[in-house]
């Protein structure tokens, strides 16, 4: 029997087969050819916050499998008039919207708008919460260039505390058995962030987290996070920057990944973003296959 999914919200509500079955989809999926497996289908998108990489790959997803899509954002909508995300997100619907891919800056705002509305949700990010589709095509990634999860190192650096990418990737990797080292400035990382999952371990050491990785994936670091905290930029840089020498602790054939948007010669150096062992365009080309699969999914569209 197929895994029914009804909304894409969290790793979390996912089991393990319908986490198999979005990558097993998604390696099948090729953007570069366009089908009409969602013929007549209307996708809207509902983002409350700026994305270039989750918003474009939706719409290219949806538009590559035949569904047309529809961009709501609060400029020059009755968001910026005071409508409540609920009525807005009824209105979308009752306009037939088939599906709600949505971000917005309050942890839990998909979980709610999926409550109330009769559509599937995606959760293209909410707040400090959850990130799926992106733990998904990380997933996807990792596992084009490894064998398995199981047992890798996987050093996810920079502002942790702020990031649903870490969380999201932490919860998946760790479902299939990958060590998490959660790495930054005791302002990013506290010792609490190691209680998300089992296989997750807080460190603030870069040097010493790197020894033996197998993937080294970097977040955004947002400077203006940095002020009024116990590290300064320049010391952020000296102690957590991903630079060449420091991925040579890492093992030889570890891979470098970032979600984006990627802020240079703060979180890594051009040198890492731009080196062989960077993936961090496969990255974006993952996100489109893994958003065709999740529409797809949700759609009932999925053979
Ligand atoms: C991330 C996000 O918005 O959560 N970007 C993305 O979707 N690829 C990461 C970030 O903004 O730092």
């Amino acid at each position: 029997m197929k895994p029914q999914l009804r909304s894409l919200l969290g790793i979390e509500q996912l089991t393990t087969a319908q986490i198999e079955s979005i990558l097993a989809l998604a390696r099948r999926m090729d953007p570069s050819r366009p089908s009409q497996l969602l013929r007549g289908k209307r996708v809207a998108l509902l983002f409350y916050e700026s994305s270039t990489r989750t918003r474009t790959s939706f719409e290219f997803a949806a538009k590559t499998l035949g569904a047309t899509t529809t961009l709501v954002t609060p400029v020059s909508s009755s968001i910026e008039k005071g409508e409540s995300l609920i009525d807005t997100g009824w209105t979308v619907a009752n306009l037939g919207a088939d599906a709600i891919v949505m971000r917005h800056a309050n942890s839990g705002a998909a979980y709610l708008l999926a409550r109330y509305v009769r559509v599937p949700i995606v959760n293209a990010g909410d707040g400090m919460h959850q990130h799926p589709s992106q733990a998904l095509l990380d997933a996807l990634t990792i596992t084009n260039h490894k064998k398995r999860l199981q047992g890798l190192r996987v050093v996810i650096v920079g502002d942790v505390y702020h990031s649903r990418v870490a969380r999201s990737n932490a919860q998946l990797l760790s479902r299939f058995g990958a060590d998490i080292v959660f790495c930054g400035a005791p302002d990013f990382v506290p010792e609490i962030s190691a209680s998300l999952a089992p296989g997750v371990a807080a460190c603030h050491d870069l040097n010493a987290a790197l020894q033996g990785a197998d993937v080294v994936m970097a977040l955004r670091v947002q400077k203006e996070r940095l002020a009024g905290k116990d590290i300064s930029v320049e010391d952020y840089i000296a102690n957590y920057q991903v630079t060449p020498q420091r991925m040579k602790l890492a093992k030889p054939d570890a891979i470098l990944m970032h979600p984006g948007p990627v802020i240079r010669g703060m979180e890594l150096t051009s040198e890492v973003a731009d080196g062989p062992q960077s993936c961090i365009h496969e990255q974006v080309r993952n996100g489109v296959k893994t958003r065709m699969a999740i529409l797809a999914m949700l759609l009932g569209a999925a053979r």
